[in-house]
């Protein structure tokens, strides 16, 4: 048997709970999250199995998932129209990962430049579980038989392997042939959706680094829950450069490119009327007029923030239905992958 088809067009897609969501996130990420819910059948999860891949504080996680869910909520995402859940709340995406592990070759993952980047930061930590993220979320997509999954740029090099894992190793050794002699594969194998702007959101330390929750510097990022004065700040110390005028596109001037961005997609102008009209402004005009775009943007997301959180018997419940929902797809996704791979049906009481 293969992936059942849909209804709608399925998508997947997560956030770690590691720390406030940034612009990057929402961006890059959640905003497109929010324009699929419509059109698609749409899965959200807080992907708290990946946080601990590096080390982590065992009394923040919990309270990290519940901040991510809520984030997502008030970013627009509506748990009438998408499924929200936890992923360690549904066990199939432990035991998805396990079955995906035992045929993903080890140089696969040896390759994958965010591991190389992250272990170099553990120094002599480095957990298997860091070498064995991409697999984890191969399989949080791969259950969910998702035809699109958007993410930032970052993350196109694990959605590869996704794909590859999908085709080579599940459905080309374990698929199987229909009566007309037609290969049924096992899994969908998903595509990534990366949106043109908002991709790839720079460090406002340094333009030719991405905004990351793990950089040590905080000054570095503005996230979903900065207030407006410590917002203010981040963006008045933000690296720039001599040059009068603002523009797009200049491999000499990162930072300008990456400031302009941020204020065309947060004052919803768009880039060519941003272009135009910071074309021969200075820093000193240009910085206020980011910084209330950026904290008009951010308003109303952390004003329906501070609800959910007052409200959180209505997020445990929406977690609830969402573990629910998620649990029924994924068990028969796993399912049909251990038949195919031959394990002993599971008896049925
Ligand atoms: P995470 O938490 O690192 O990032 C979450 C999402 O935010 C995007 N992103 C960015 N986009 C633009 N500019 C940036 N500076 C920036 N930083 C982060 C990421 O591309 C991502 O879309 N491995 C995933 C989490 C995951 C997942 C999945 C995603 C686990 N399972 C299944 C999709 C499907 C990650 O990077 O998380």
């Amino acid at each position: 048997m293969g992936p059942p088809s849909a209804a709608r067009p399925r998508v997947l897609s997560g956030v770690q709970p590691t720390g406030a969501l940034h612009l990057g996130n929402w961006l890059g990420a959640i905003r497109n999250w929010v324009d699929l819910q419509n059109s698609h059948d749409t899965f959200f999860c807080v992907v708290d199995l990946h946080a601990i891949t590096v080390p982590h504080d065992p009394g923040q996680l919990a309270e990290n998932t519940l901040t991510t869910a809520a984030l997502y909520l008030a970013c627009g995402i509506d748990p009438e129209a998408s499924t929200v859940f936890v992923q360690s709340h549904v066990s199939p995406h432990s035991e998805l990962c396990w079955l995906l592990n035992c045929v993903t070759p080890l140089n696969w993952l040896e390759r994958m430049i965010q591991f190389k980047e992250k272990a170099v930061k553990q120094g002599d930590n480095v957990s298997a579980g860091l070498l064995d993220y991409p697999v984890l979320m191969a399989a949080d997509i791969l259950l969910y038989d998702a035809d699109l999954v958007p993410v930032g740029e970052d993350q196109k090099q694990h959605l590869e392997l996704a794909r590859d894992i999908a085709q080579q190793r599940i459905n080309a050794r374990f698929g199987g042939r229909d009566a007309a002699g037609e290969s049924t594969p096992v899994l969908k194998v998903p595509e990534p959706l990366i949106l043109k702007e908002g991709a790839r959101v720079m460090s406002l330390t340094d333009g030719r680094n991405k905004m990351s929750k793990s950089d040590p510097n905080e000054g570095s990022r503005i996230t979903l829950l900065d207030p407006p004065e410590l917002i203010r700040k981040k963006i008045k110390r933000a690296k720039t450069d001599p040059v009068m005028g603002l523009e797009f596109g200049n491999p000499e001037r990162p930072e300008a490119d990456n400031l302009l961005g941020l204020y065309a997609l947060t004052s919803g102008q768009g880039r060519e009327t941003v272009a135009e009209a910071c074309a021969s402004m200075g820093w000193g005009a240009f910085k206020p007029m980011l910084t209330d775009a950026v904290v008009e943007a951010l308003r109303p997301i952390q004003e329906r923030y501070a609800q959910w959180r007052q409200e959180e018997a209505a997020l445990r419940s929406v977690l609830l239905q969402g573990q629910e929902l998620a649990a029924h797809v994924a068990e028969a996704t796993l399912e049909r992958v251990r038949e195919a791979m031959g394990f002993l049906p599971r008896p049925r009481g």
